[in-house]
C-alpha cells in the first residue's frame, strides 16, 4: 500500500471560497495505483507553511508519496516549487520533465509550470498544477512509473531489466 498526502495550495481554497476540485482529482486517480490517502490539507500560498508541510509529511508522517497541487505558476503567491527544493535531498528531475513534455502537446501555458519533483528521506514529493485538468493530464504521465520508483524509494528491491 502506496501512504500518498495531498496537499491542495490556494489561498482562496484555505479560506474556504473555493471548492478543491484539483484535490478531489488526485484522490480518485492515486486509487489507480493503490494508493491510500493518509494526509490531506488545503493550505494557504505561504512558503514557510508549505515548507512545514512538507516536513511534517516527510519525517513525521514518513508517507511513501505527496502530491501538491497548485502554486508552480509565476505569480507572487506561487511558492511551492521553492518550497519543495528547499527541502528535498534529491531532486527527481525527470519527472517534472516528464510532466511538461507530454503537457507541452496539449497546451503551450504548461511551460509556465515550475514544478519540481524530488526526494526527502524515503517520501517522494511532486508538485502538480492547480486546476483540475491540468493534475489530471500530469499525473496521467507519471502514475505508470510510480509503483517501481516507490518501490525502489522504499528499499524493497524491485527488478528494473523489465518493462
Ligand atoms: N499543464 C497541463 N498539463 N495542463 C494545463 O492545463 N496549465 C498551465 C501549467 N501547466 C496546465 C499545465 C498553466 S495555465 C499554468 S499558469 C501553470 O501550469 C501553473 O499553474 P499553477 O500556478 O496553478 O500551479
Amino acid at each position: 500500500m502506496i501512504k500518498v498526502g495531498v496537499i491542495t495550495l490556494s489561498d482562496k481554497g484555505s479560506r474556504g471560497e473555493r471548492e478543491d476540485k484539483s484535490g478531489q482529482v488526485i484522490k480518485e486517480m492515486m486509487a489507480q495505483i493503490g494508493g491510500e490517502l493518509a494526509y490531506y490539507r488545503v493550505i494557504a500560498d505561504d512558503l514557510e507553511l508549505i515548507k512545514e508541510q512538507l516536513l511534517y509529511c516527510c519525517d513525521d508522517l514518513k508517507l511513501n508519496l505527496v502530491l501538491t497541487t497548485g502554486g508552480t505558476g509565476f505569480s507572487p503567491r506561487d511558492n511551492t516549487p521553492d518550497a519543495t527544493l528547499a527541502v528535498i535531498d534529491k531532486e527527481a528531475p525527470g519527472i517534472a520533465e516528464a510532466m511538461r513534455l507530454e503537457s507541452l502537446r496539449i497546451t503551450p501555458k504548461a511551460m509556465l509550470s515550475r514544478a519540481v519533483a524530488g526526494i526527502r528521506k524515503s517520501t517522494l514529493i511532486i508538485n502538480l498544477p492547480g486546476s483540475p485538468k491540468g493534475v489530471r493530464e500530469c499525473l496521467a504521465v507519471v502514475l505508470p512509473a510510480l509503483p517501481h520508483g516507490l518501490e525502489i524509494l522504499s528499499g524493497a528491491g524491485g527488478e528494473c531489466g523489465q518493462d
